[in-house]
C-alpha cells in the first residue's frame, strides 16, 4: 500500500518560519518521521511539496490510480484552494488534512476551510506532532 504526502505553498521554509505557530522542525525531518511510522506498518510513502497549486493538482492526477490515500497540507490553499478541493474529491480516496498551527484561533481568513467536507479527519495545532497524529489516522481509516 502506498499514500501521498502532499505539503503545498511554503511548508518547503519549515523551520525558518514563525517558530510559535510551526514549530521547529524541517519539512524534511517531519517526513522522516513519517518514514518511520510508515516503515512499522509496512506502508510506502511517496513525499512531494509545491508552492504550486497546478503542480499539486498535477501531482494528485498522476497517482491517485497508484495510491490508496493522502495526507496534505495545504498551507494557504487551505483557505481558497478550489482546484486543489476538487482534485482531492475527485480521487475518492480517503483523505486526512494536517496543519501544524490551529488555523482554529488564527486570523479570520484562516478559519476558512475549503476542504470541509473532502477531508474525513483535520488535525490541527499539534505543530509537528499534527503530521503523525495524521498518518495514524489515514491509517486507521484505511484498515476499516
Ligand atoms: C498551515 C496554516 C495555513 O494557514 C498557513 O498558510 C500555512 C501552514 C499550518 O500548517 O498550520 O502555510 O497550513
Amino acid at each position: 500500500m502506498k499514500l501521498l504526502i502532499l505539503n503545498g505553498p511554503n511548508l518547503n521554509l519549515l523551520s525558518t518560519r514563525d517558530k510559535t505557530q510551526y514549530g521547529e522542525k524541517t519539512l524534511e525531518e517531519i517526513n522522516e518521521g513519517l518514514r518511520e511510522i510508515a516503515a512499522r506498518h509496512n506502508v510506502a510513502l511517496e513525499f512531494y511539496q509545491s508552492n504550486h497549486e497546478g503542480d499539486l493538482i498535477d501531482k494528485i492526477q498522476e497517482l491517485r490510480e497508484k495510491i490508496s490515500g493522502i495526507l496534505v497540507n495545504p498551507g494557504a490553499l487551505t483557505h481558497y484552494g478550489y482546484s486543489l478541493r476538487d482534485a482531492l474529491e475527485d480521487t475518492a480516496l480517503p483523505v486526512v488534512e494536517v496543519h501544524l498551527s490551529n488555523i482554529e484561533e488564527r486570523e479570520e481568513f484562516r478559519k476558512i476551510d475549503v476542504l470541509t467536507g473532502v477531508a474525513k479527519e483535520r488535525i490541527v495545532g499539534l505543530k509537528e506532532k499534527s503530521y503523525a497524529v495524521g498518518l495514524g489516522k489515514l491509517l486507521e481509516i484505511l484498515r476499516q
